[in-house]
């Protein structure tokens, strides 16, 4: 235990804001089950909801490190009325601080929003560092007196806790720091995300990575900045106010070289990137473990990032309806079944005469070579649709955990729509094991399931073709086949014991509830897998958007989940 302006609680570590406990699903889960985490800290919250910026947001720098990276993430957050709202009902054990980061454009947003959050948070912190936001964060952090007035605006509002945030690329930082003391400070935040800063991705084509085109650093490359910031601090402001340092941590020693700096509280972040739950929860024991022996244990469970962008020309281009294509690419993409990519491209939309990248999460109906099914829904599919043979594309990924294929006795995979494309791979790798599969593909129509044949799959995949509208194969919904298809594995003997089923579901979320439902009579939890549409941003982890309600992000712990998923993270570590 240890203390935190006077409450107990379970560890010394927070993620930092806009890091992975991003909405209180999250939270929750972290809370739960990382007792390291003593701190949990909100992302960023303005006086309205902010949909931030489009995809993409975070780009891994130096792939095949430890993680450098670039975001530009534009504080995204549901709004202080919004955010209290959820709080309201949110419970976290005891000994953990809740505190909420906040950001305004003028004083009586603060006021504002201090008030709102008060009943439910244990402190605040002011973020006067967001550096690609114009007129909120580092915009009034490089200005002592207005820096003076926000946190005066936030003291009024609440008797509990204020850290002010601040980043090292602040000129004239320094009477910022003072200012924020003055206004009623107990401490600071040190550091925020180093930048703005262009960054080009691709030689070729010259062209921003991310949609916002400038971003900032995290991670690796932050570090000794950090540090050094961590210690003009400590400086500045004393040895009775606290200071959480972070910046690039990714081991004991990192934190050791942070606490002689001054800091009392690290905040892990980055270094985050790409773990499951259970990974993090591992590293984050290993790191409190190596705080007393001075070991490096926790570096065992960082993700390194083998690849970055993969360039590619489009060979085929097959138009099934007017929304609906398949794209055959020129090369092979390197993924297990059950993973997915993110598909790339420099210039996707049209803001003020500037063109700017976009990026959307993909399953691949083949890996070799890269194939992709398209169905247009927004700008993004739409510029996919548009491509023409010769066109370039870029693949980064593999993102998500593979599904463990071994155990499978018997696969029975359940299509809806696109879906299909995730449950390809899964049903050739059983097949190439010579394991029976049952595969149900259902579609509006003939033209959504057009490219259901010719999949090279042998007589052990038994295929049932279902459209709304009667158009091919069976009429009505894939669920309503799902019954019919067991009984007939069983006549005919290719399933012994139902028990050995192992279901694999794709598709829109009415169609998975239903099919899990059936399947639950079938089976048990942990043989029914999975992947729904959540909204996938970054697929690194780190953005927290695609959490499930149970604060599982999909990216990282899934996309393919199952309720043993929670089961496992009861087990001892
Ligand atoms: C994806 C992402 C989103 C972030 N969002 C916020 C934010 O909303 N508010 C904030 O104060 N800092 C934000 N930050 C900065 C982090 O809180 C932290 O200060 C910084 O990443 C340095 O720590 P790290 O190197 O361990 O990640 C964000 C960083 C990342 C990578």
């Amino acid at each position: 235990m240890t203390d935190f302006f006077g409450k107990r609680v379970s560890g010394p570590f927070t993620i930092p804001s806009g890091i992975i406990t991003t909405n209180t699903r999250t939270m929750k889960r972290v809370a739960n089950d990382i007792p390291q985490v003593g701190v949990i800290t909100t992302k960023s919250i303005g006086p309205e909801n902010k949909p931030g910026n489009k995809e993409p947001i975070l780009h891994c720098v130096e792939p095949g490190k430890p993680g450098t990276f670039v975001n530009a993430v534009g504080l995204r957050n549901p709004g202080a009325d919004n955010f209290a709202e959820q709080l309201s009902d949110l419970e976290l054990p005891g000994n953990r601080f809740l505190l909420a980061s906040v950001f305004g454009a003028i004083p009586e947003d603060m006021e504002y929003i201090v008030e709102r959050l008060d009943p439910y948070v244990d402190g605040f912190e002011l973020n006067f560092s967001c550096p690609h936001s114009p007129g909120h964060g580092a915009s009034i952090g490089h200005n002592p007196d207005s820096v003076y007035k926000f946190t005066k605006a936030a003291r009024r509002k609440t008797d509990k806790p204020i850290l002010s945030k601040f980043s090292a690329n602040m000129s004239g930082s320094n009477n910022s720091i003072l200012s924020a003391m003055r206004g009623g400070s107990d401490g600071i935040t040190a550091i925020n995300t180093l930048g703005p800063l262009h960054h080009y991705l691709f030689d070729d084509c010259n062209m921003p990575v991310l949609y916002n085109i400038q971003g900032s650093f995290s991670g690796e490359k932050i570090r000794k900045t950090g540090i050094k910031f961590v210690k003009r601090v400590r400086e500045l402001i004393g040895s009775d106010a606290l200071i959480i340092g972070m910046g690039g941590i990714t081991c004991a020693y990192d934190i050791d070289k942070y606490r002689e700096a001054g800091a009392d509280f690290f905040g892990i972040g980055t270094v985050l990137a790409g773990m499951t739950t259970r990974q993090m929860m591992r590293y984050m024991a290993a790191l409190e473990r190596d705080m007393e022996t001075g070991d490096y244990e926790a570096k065992e469970y960082i993700w390194y990032n083998k690849s970055g962008h993969k360039n590619f020309r489009v060979s085929n281009k097959e138009r099934l309806a007017d929304d609906l294509c398949i794209l055959t690419l020129d090369d092979y993409f390197d993924l297990e079944p059950g993973q997915f990519v993110f598909a790339y491209l420099p210039k996707v939309y049209d803001v003020g005469g500037e063109s700017r990248p976009g990026e959307k999460p993909f399953s691949l109906i083949e890996n070799d070579p890269a194939t992709l099914v398209v169905h247009r829904r927004g700008s993004f599919s739409g510029a996919l649709t548009e491509l023409d043979e010769g066109d370039r594309l870029y693949l980064r990924g593999p993102c998500g955990d593979p599904v463990d294929l071994n155990s499978v006795e018997y696969g029975f995979c359940v299509a809806g729509g696109t879906g299909a494309a995730a449950l390809y791979p899964i049903a050739r790798a059983l097949d190439r094991q010579d394991k029976f599969v049952s595969f149900l593909f259902g579609g509006r129509d003939e033209q959504q399931i057009a490219y259901a044949d010719d999949r090279d799959f042998s007589q052990r995949v038994f295929l049932t073709l279902t459209t709304d509208d009667g158009s091919r194969g069976e009429r009505g919904f894939v669920t309503d086949y799902i019954e019919r298809e067991i009984r007939r594995a069983v006549s005919d003997e290719t399933v012994v014991n139902v028990d050995d089923l192992t279901f694999f579901n794709c598709g829109p979320a009415p169609m998975i509830e239903v099919a899990e439902g059936i399947e639950g009579r079938y089976a048990l939890g942990e043989n029914i897998w999975s992947s729904m549409e959540y909204l996938t941003r970054c697929g690194y982890g780190l953005c927290g958007e695609c959490a499930r309600d149970d604060g599982l992000r999909s990216c990282v712990d899934g996309p393919f989940l199952n309720p043993y998923h929670m089961r496992q993270l009861e087990m001892p570590l």
